[in-house]
C-alpha cells in the first residue's frame, strides 16, 4: 500500500482530562481517539501527536501566572510550580503513550520544555525529530512550559503553536486535525446557547462568539486555535475542528473527504 501522506493530530486538554478539578484523566476518550489512530496507521498515513494540558497544566498555571513570565513576589512560588506541571504534563503523556501500546502502537514523548524555547509560533527548537517514515516511533508532543530568552524568563508553549510548526514545516502534512472535548465543531454562539449550530466551514474574518473560558484557559482557548488553524490552512489543504468524542469522524474524513465537523479555510 502506497504512503497517504502526513496527520498532524491534537488530543485537546479538554478531552483528556476533565478541565475544572486539577488531574482528572479521561482515558476512556484517549483509549478510544488511540483506537481510531491505530486505524489511520493501518491505512498509512504517517502521524504526529500533540496533546492540550486541560487540569494538568491549566489550573496551577493560572493560580501561579506562569504565562505573565517571572513575578517577583511569587517568584519560589512559580519555580515549584514549574517543576510540578512539567511532571504533570509528563504523567499525562505517559497517558497517551500507555494507550497507544495497548493497541500495539510504539510511540515516544518528546517534552517540549527540554527542547523548545519561547513561546507563541515563533517559538525556537529543532522538529526535525518529528519528521519520521511509516514503520517508524510515533512522535508525541504536548504543552508544556518553556524557557524565554527574555526577562520574563518562562512562559507556556501551547500545543497549538506546535500544531502550526509541525504542520508547517514537517513535509507531506495533508490533514491537521484539532479534537476538541465537548463539541463538535466551532459553533455559531458559545456552545452552552442551545440554539447553538454548527458551523461547517469557516474562513477567517467570519466572526464567532467564542466563549473562550479565560478563568481556565491559559493559553488563549478556541480563538488562538482558530488563528492558528486558519494559518495553517494556508498550506495544509485539509485543516480540521472534530469531536474527539467521536474519533471515528477522522476515519470518515480521510476515507470520504468529508465529516461531522468543521473544515478551517485560509
Ligand atoms: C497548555 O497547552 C500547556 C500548559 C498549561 C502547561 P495547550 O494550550 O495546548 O492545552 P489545552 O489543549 O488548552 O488544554
Amino acid at each position: 500500500m502506497s504512503d497517504k501522506g502526513r496527520i498532524v493530530i491534537k488530543l485537546g486538554g479538554g478531552l483528556i482530562t476533565k478541565k475544572n478539578k486539577i488531574k482528572t484523566l479521561n482515558k476512556y476518550a484517549i483509549n478510544k481517539v488511540c483506537e481510531s489512530i491505530k486505524i489511520l496507521i493501518e491505512e498509512n498515513y504517517k502521524i504526529i501527536i500533540v496533546h492540550g494540558a486541560g487540569s494538568y497544566g491549566h489550573i496551577l498555571s493560572k493560580e501561579m501566572r506562569i504565562s505573565e513570565g517571572v513575578r517577583q513576589e511569587i517568584y519560589e512560588k512559580q519555580i515549584k510550580a514549574i517543576k510540578q506541571i512539567r511532571e504533570n504534563m509528563r504523567e499525562l503523556n505517559d497517558e497517551v503513550i500507555d494507550s497507544l501500546e495497548r493497541v500495539n502502537i510504539d510511540s515516544m514523548g518528546f517534552p517540549p520544555s527540554i527542547w523548545a524555547k519561547n513561546t507563541g509560533k515563533k517559538f525556537t527548537g529543532d522538529i526535525e525529530i518529528f519528521n519520521k517514515n511509516i514503520g517508524e516511533i510515533i512522535p508525541i508532543c504536548y504543552g508544556d512550559v518553556v524557557q524565554r530568552d527574555d526577562e520574563k524568563e518562562f512562559g507556556i508553549l501551547s500545543g497549538d503553536d506546535l500544531m502550526y510548526r509541525l504542520s508547517i514545516e514537517i513535509p507531506e502534512v495533508n490533514y491537521t486535525i484539532f479534537l476538541l472535548g465537548d463539541v463538535d465543531g466551532v459553533m455559531d454562539q458559545p456552545p452552552e446557547n442551545l440554539d447553538a449550530k454548527l458551523v461547517s466551514l469557516w474562513k477567517k474574518n467570519d466572526f464567532i462568539r467564542t466563549s473562550h473560558n479565560s478563568e481556565i484557559d491559559v493559553t488563549g482557548g478556541m480563538d488562538l486555535k482558530l488563528i492558528r488553524a486558519s494559518e495553517i490552512a494556508k498550506k495544509v489543504d485539509n485543516v480540521w475542528f472534530i469531536n474527539g468524542n467521536y474519533p471515528e469522524r477522522i476515519i470518515q474524513l480521510i476515507r470520504t473527504g468529508s465529516t461531522i465537523g468543521t473544515k478551517i479555510n485560509p
